[in-house]
């Protein structure tokens, strides 16, 4: 089968495409025939092997696993003997981790795995899973978000930015967004209450303070942002900043400015399947939307990763691995 390989760390151009054997599933597996992944800005470390940390997880030298492709959707071609809960033929989607840039993919039938909403293509679907598994935890779980709550979004524009940004919405906050010029009216239009537009205004200085502050993109600092926070006010960053992490071991008063950083990816499987399963009733409902920037095809997957490497794609960017 085609697959989109990476034999060595390097820039997107180590990437070339490569004739790999197609996987059969295990008893308990199921072998989706992929229709869409995408490309997504964490991946960008486990391509390049920088910063060099990273490289624990991913392999000292080189790269353990030569396909990336965190998320994927598409249709079951065959399942293992005892698998109970999927059929031939069902239409799923998926957070795979790695291998998602391939034609066909196997994953556990307890995986975290779900059937596809049926208002959504296998695009859009694909491109809900990493974000909101990332935007749920914080908003919902580390955030607290609530009815009326004051909530600024900064890289509102992002792929966790767009999500969390109609989490806020469905969870009742009033929503700020930030983000540049250009996004202004794409964040208006996933419902976000005010906008403020960060090449013409510092959100850290307006005098509006904030109950929770969600910096998706690293671009503030919680010493920044103290002064945006309302008294028990919470600032989360998806990034490890050493600050951060500081204060993390030196819990603060109860009803003090707090700074959370959180590993959403590292949650356990089960936590990830439950919010997969709240991913799909939104999709369902059409309470969250995925925002596409751009599709390229399974052979441009290199100029995909060059692109989102700029730091400005719009919302996600899906490969279409075959016809949906
Ligand atoms: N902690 C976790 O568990 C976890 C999980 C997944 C990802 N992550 C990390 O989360 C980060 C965000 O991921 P993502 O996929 O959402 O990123 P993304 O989609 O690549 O974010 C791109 C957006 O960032 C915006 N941006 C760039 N500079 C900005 C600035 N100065 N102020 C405000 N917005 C700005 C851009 O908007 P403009 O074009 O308007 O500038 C663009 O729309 C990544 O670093 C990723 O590694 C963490």
């Amino acid at each position: 089968m085609k697959a989109m390989a990476f034999p060595r760390y390097g820039p997107p151009e180590v990437m070339a495409m490569a004739d790999i054997e197609k996987p059969v599933p295990q008893e308990n597996e199921l072998l989706i025939r992929v229709h869409a992944s995408t490309v997504t800005t964490a991946e960008i470390a486990s391509l390049t092997g920088s910063p060099f940390i990273a490289r624990l997880a991913t392999g000292l030298f080189k790269p353990k696993q030569k396909v990336l492709g965190v998320e994927v959707s598409g249709e079951i071609e065959a399942v293992g003997a005892s698998v109970s809960r999927f059929t031939v033929g069902e239409q799923v989607f998926a957070y795979c981790g790695f291998n998602g840039h391939a034609e066909y993919i196997c994953m556990a039938e307890d995986g975290i795995v779900i059937r596809k909403p049926e208002n959504v293509g296998h695009g859009e679907a694909a491109a809900a899973v990493d974000g909101m598994l990332t935007a749920i935890p914080f908003m919902r779980d580390k955030g607290d978000v609530q009815k009326g709550d004051q909530v600024l979004i900064n890289g509102a524009s992002g792929s966790i930015g767009t999500f969390a940004v109609q989490l806020g919405k469905y969870y009742g906050a009033h929503v700020t967004g930030v983000c540049s010029t250009g996004n202004v009216d794409l964040v208006k239009s996933i419902g976000a209450d005010e906008v403020i537009d960060y090449k013409k205004e510092d959100f850290t200085s307006t005098g509006q303070t904030y109950d929770v502050i969600f910096d998706t993109v690293n671009k503030s600092s919680f010493g920044k942002c103290k002064g945006a926070l309302t008294e028990g006010g919470v600032y989360l960053t998806t990034f490890p900043t050493l600050p951060v992490m500081v204060r993390r071991l030196v819990p603060g008063k109860k009803g003090r400015k707090r700074a959370v950083f959180h590993a959403a990816g590292l949650r356990k499987p089960r936590e990830k399947i439950m919010d997969m399963v709240f991913i799909k009733d939104l999709l369902e409902q059409g309470k969250v939307r995925s925002v596409i920037d751009r599709t390229y095809p399974l052979e441009k997957v290199p100029e995909a990763y060059e692109y989102i490497e700029k730091g400005h794609k719009k919302g996600n960017v899906v490969i279409k691995v075959s016809e949906d």
